[in-house]
């Protein structure tokens, strides 16, 4: 098989930036794609922590004007990752997120911070870096949107083109009226361009002008089809459905393996599960919790949104209390939620605790050290967490919804008499209906031969991006025209 390149067009990748699945993606596929002989160089932006990380680089483009100031092109190598790295200070050193500064508010000039991306991409994509042709062009969510608006619009033959929807909750809309100073010409602004809702639509841009679409589940594909999840964008992606796939996302099984992982306290395989019950205790110290094998112990590694369906468990605190069970929360994001488990935690002290922040460490101790995790979503692409905790041997208790739907199989009495449920289902997402699931997963562990069987199948899961990344490649080899390869 002859070796194929792709430009992966990101505004965050894992270890060096990450807000949340997107970056575990980015980071894990282009490493999981080298074994299907499919090069992959990705252009991110220049942020204070990726070139706080680069030891040494090359600088294989210069632009003098890019939105406002100078900018370099600059290709490194970082922690295994190849990379052109978008240096322009004028856009991206700034302290905060990808997206917003210190205050939680999304920088004004995002459009133009995240044009300015496609604009090198498209640059980078025409051959302007001496040596580097890519055969293909992959974009992530909206911030990449406008890679194949530039390709189209400069009129020269492309490479072929793919976006990859993450979220289509992120949509990237700015005012008509930054058309030009965008550098895109009077045309774009169409139905089939850039043009959404009278506005200039980056994803949208990327859904009408890309060759092919994907998204992260095939469950997560059919339901962005319809009105209920289709988010304005659902007639769109109807009429592209001959182009649109779901590929399941899959996790680094390096970087999320309980035999070598170095932040548990007993690391343990399938064989050696038996061993895990001692990761428990230490995360209820690490927590605060009580230390108690008998007690349920639920755990929570989320973004504290309302896709998360968060408040659906601060609706369930006393469910989990009179079942004799427990709670460890980890995440941050939405102040009122954040509060929320605060203020929780204080009223029910060894019983519910709540680390507001992120911190991988801690994220590792729940997937080892929790019974179950919790993820009632209200929608959800992919979602990791469930995979990181099948992986680990934390039984799933999550929606029926998007990639959740295609990754659990739910332990009713059928699965569980033909022994093969890793997780439980529930829908539609109520307080009431996750409380049910919550009830049904104290019943499966008062069956502790039945529990251990469920995490055991979870364990047993082929959760690896191998397969995901066999299907990336397959369609990008499909993309390029025969002769060409
Ligand atoms: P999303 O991208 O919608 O937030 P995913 O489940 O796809 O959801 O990915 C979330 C990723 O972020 C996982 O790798 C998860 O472990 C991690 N994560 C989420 N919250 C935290 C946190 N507070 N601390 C550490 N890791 C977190
Ligand atoms: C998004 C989605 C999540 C998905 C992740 C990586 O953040 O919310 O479901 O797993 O992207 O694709």
């Amino acid at each position: 098989m002859s070796s194929i390149t792709v430009l992966a067009v990101v505004s965050e990748i894992y270890p060096l930036i990450k807000t949340g699945g997107l970056a575990d993606v980015a980071g894990a596929l282009a490493g999981s794609l080298a074994a299907e002989s499919v090069e992959v160089v990705t252009l991110v932006p220049g942020y204070p922590a990726v070139m706080n990380k680069i030891n040494t680089a090359e600088a294989v483009l210069t632009v003098k004007a890019l939105f406002g100031g100078a900018a370099r092109v600059l290709r490194a190598k970082v922690v295994g990752l190849d990379l052109f790295v978008l240096d322009a200070p004028h856009l991206f050193a700034r302290p905060g997120n990808p997206y917003a500064g210190p205050d939680g508010r999304d920088w004004p000039d995002n459009p133009f911070r995240f044009a300015a991306l496609c604009q090198i991409a498209a640059r980078l994509a025409r051959g302007e870096c001496p040596g580097f042709r890519p055969d293909i062009v992959h974009g992530h969510d909206w911030q990449a949107g406008l890679t194949a608006a530039y390709l189209t619009y400069d009129g020269y033959p492309r490479p072929a083109t793919v976006i990859t929807i993450h979220n289509l909750a992120f949509q990237g809309q700015c005012p008509a009226a930054l058309l030009t100073p965008l550098g895109l010409p009077p045309r774009a602004f169409a139905l089939d361009g850039v043009e959404y809702y009278g506005t200039i639509g980056f994803l949208k841009a990327g859904l009408s002008l890309s060759d092919r679409i994907t998204t992260v589940s095939p469950a997560y594909a059919a339901e962005i089809r319809t009105p209920e999840h289709g988010m304005g964008l659902d007639g769109l992606l109807r009429a592209r459905s001959e182009s649109l796939t779901g590929i399941l996302n899959g996790i680094d099984d390096a970087v999320w393996n309980p035999r070598e992982d170095a932040w548990l306290a007993a690391p343990y395989s399938i064989q050696t599960r038996a061993k895990r019950g001692q990761n428990k205790p230490v995360l209820q110290k690490h927590f605060g919790l009580a230390v108690d094998q008998k007690a349920l112990l639920f755990g929570v590694v989320s973004r504290l949104a309302w896709q998360k369906g968060i408040d659906l468990i601060l609706a369930n605190l006393d469910l989990i209390e009179r079942i004799g069970g427990q709670l460890a929360v980890l995440g941050s994001g939405d102040p009122s939620f954040e509060e929320a488990f605060r203020a929780a935690a204080k009223a029910r002290p060894g019983r519910v605790a709540a680390l507001i922040g992120y911190d991988e460490r801690t994220a590792h101790m729940i997937q080892a050290g929790a019974d179950a995790l919790l993820i009632p979503s209200r929608f959800e692409p992919c979602g990791l967490t469930q995979l990181c905790a099948m992986r680990y041997g934390a039984v799933p208790v999550a929606a029926r919804v998007g990639g959740l739907t295609d990754t659990i199989i739910d332990a009713n009495e059928m699965a569980v008499a033909a022994g093969i449920g890793t997780g439980i289902h529930f829908s539609p997402v109520t307080s009431g209906t996750l409380g049910a699931a919550i009830e049904r997963t104290r019943k499966l562990w008062d069956a502790p031969m039945v529990f251990d069987r469920l995490r055991a199948n979870g364990m047993k899961t082929d959760v690896s991006w191998r397969a995901p990344a066999a299907a990336y490649a397959r369609l990008f080899r499909d993309l390029i025209p025969a002769g060409a390869q």
